[in-house]
């Protein structure tokens, strides 16, 4: 019998024993119990080959049945992938797989739908509600990785998924279900059947807010595509968003809506983040946003007001709180629009979070219409850098932006002038090279 090994949680420290204490990193309780074969696969020794030689092999795609998972994945599941989708308990990662699973099926893939947390009686009562028939897809109440490999290699099927690889685990190692070891031996076992039959494999890792739970962090590395699922409780949008992707785009999203009958996918994000927005009312600016190569409209709001008491407060939603702490400076600066003393909130409509610079103009614009009570054009949208000096920079994608701001029927579109094309799309456009020319042309002063 092979001596067992034992790996600290936080450090990756490695003991042939038990300790209660890390000798390395000193964590208590950190140590769990892996299997003591070498990690990863055995690599077959290849010869180099003239990089001319190599044959182009197109990836054959297969579809998962949910046109925005699609594009997450880059076009579909290519043969021997293996997919982490990890988010949050309770954000709908169950529910997006069974669905894609029954589409697999309904196209005529086979599909093992191996679940851990639920009984095949709770799976079909999720079902009724999606609708799923198809006798294509095999459901499997199983915890052993060995035996769930062995099931989808008898039954020969399309693609595996594991629901969820947490409550999985392999019976040579006595550590509980969950725990690193457990996690990463039968994430390598399920990525070598990937790998030796060229099945995908899409894996459910549950998240929690701070990432702590063991598990997907751990596995980021040895998964070919990880995509997290997004989204909270009180709005029914859901984002997929790809983190790492080897066979596509990362950083690409997809849309959904999570309705009774499950999942729908949106083609058309922007109606959905516009749809309620506050037509006319000061501090709303339309940002032209882009997430992964996809142009996105949002509405950015400012509520800027006297302090109730104390120190003023800085609330940022969906946007980063530096980033506003910077834009308000400048503001006070550059164009003489003064917030200090006065409590600044700023939301993302919709609770989307919107990490890139080009947001800075419009949530500039938004405190500024905010403070002087004046609302900014309804059929405006704003997309732009601001510098520390109040000159307005570059963004990337510029005219992607605006067709997708023509497309929803706006008309006019604030840009910084760099990179500002004459008109586009029939949409007047405003270039600006300053904070305080943008403030004037948006007339927000
Ligand atoms: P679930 O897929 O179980 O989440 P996860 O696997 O990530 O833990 O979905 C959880 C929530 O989704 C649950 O609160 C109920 C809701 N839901 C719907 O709103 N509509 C549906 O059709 C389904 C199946 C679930
Ligand atoms: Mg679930």
């Amino acid at each position: 019998m092979t001596r067992p090994t034992f790996v600290c949680q936080q450090c990756e420290f490695q003991s042939g024993k038990w300790h209660g204490r890390c000798p390395s990193c000193e964590a208590w309780g950190s140590l769990v119990e892996e299997a003591a074969s070498p990690r990863g696969l055995p690599v077959p020794a290849q010869e180099p080959v003239p990089y001319p030689d190599i044959g182009c092999v197109d990836l054959v795609r297969t579809s998962t049945g949910l046109p925005e998972f699609d594009r997450v994945l880059g076009g579909g599941l290519v043969p021997g992938v293996v997919v982490l989708v990890g988010g949050e308990p309770g954000v709908g990662k169950s529910t997006l797989l069974l669905q894609s699973a029954s589409a697999l099926a309904d196209a005529g893939k086979r599909v093992l739908y191996a679940s851990g947390e639920e009984s095949p009686a709770q799976l079909r009562l999720r079902g009724a509600r999606l609708a799923v028939a198809s006798a294509q897809l095999l459901v499997l109440a199983e915890t052993d990785v060995d035996a769930i490999a062995a099931a989808a290699r008898r039954c020969r099927v399309d693609v595996l998924v594991v629901d969820s690889i947490q409550a999985v685990r392999c019976g040579e190692l006595s550590s509980v279900p969950g725990s690193v070891g457990q996690v990463r031996e039968s994430a390598a076992r399920l990525v070598a059947l990937a790998k030796s039959t060229g099945l995908p494999v899409i894996l459910v890792g549950h998240v929690t807010k701070d990432g702590s739970i063991a598990g997907p962090r751990a596995l980021e590395h040895v998964v070919d595509t990880v995509i997290q699922f997004e989204g909270d409780r009180h709005h029914a949008h859901r984002i997929l968003r790809a983190l790492k992707n080897r066979f596509g785009p990362a950083d690409e999203i997809g849309v959904f809506s999570m309705a009774d009958a499950g999942l729908i996918g949106i083609g058309n994000p922007s109606e959905l983040f516009l749809a309620e927005r506050a037509l006319g009312a000061p501090g709303s600016a339309v940002l032209a946003a882009i997430e992964g190569s996809r142009p996105l409209h949002v509405e950015v709001q400012a509520l800027i007001g006297e302090a109730a008491y104390g120190s003023p407060r800085r609330v940022a939603l969906g946007v980063d709180a530096g980033r506003l702490a910077m834009i308000l400076a400048v503001l006070a600066r550059r164009a003489g629009i003064d917030a200090s003393g006065r409590d600044v909130f700023v939301n993302v409509a919709g609770g989307l979070t919107i990490d890139e610079p080009a947001a800075d103009l419009a949530v500039a614009l938004a405190a500024a219409s905010s403070l002087s009570g004046r609302p900014l054009a309804p059929r405006m949208t704003i997309l732009g850098e601001i510098g520390l000096a109040g000159e307005v920079r570059s963004v990337a994608r510029v005219e992607a932006r605006l067709r997708e701001a023509g497309r929803l029927g706006f008309d006019s579109a604030l840009v910084p002038s760099g990179a500002a094309p004459p008109s586009f799309a029939g949409l007047r456009v405003v270039p600006v090279r300053h904070l305080a020319e943008a403030v004037d042309a948006a007339q927000v002063a």
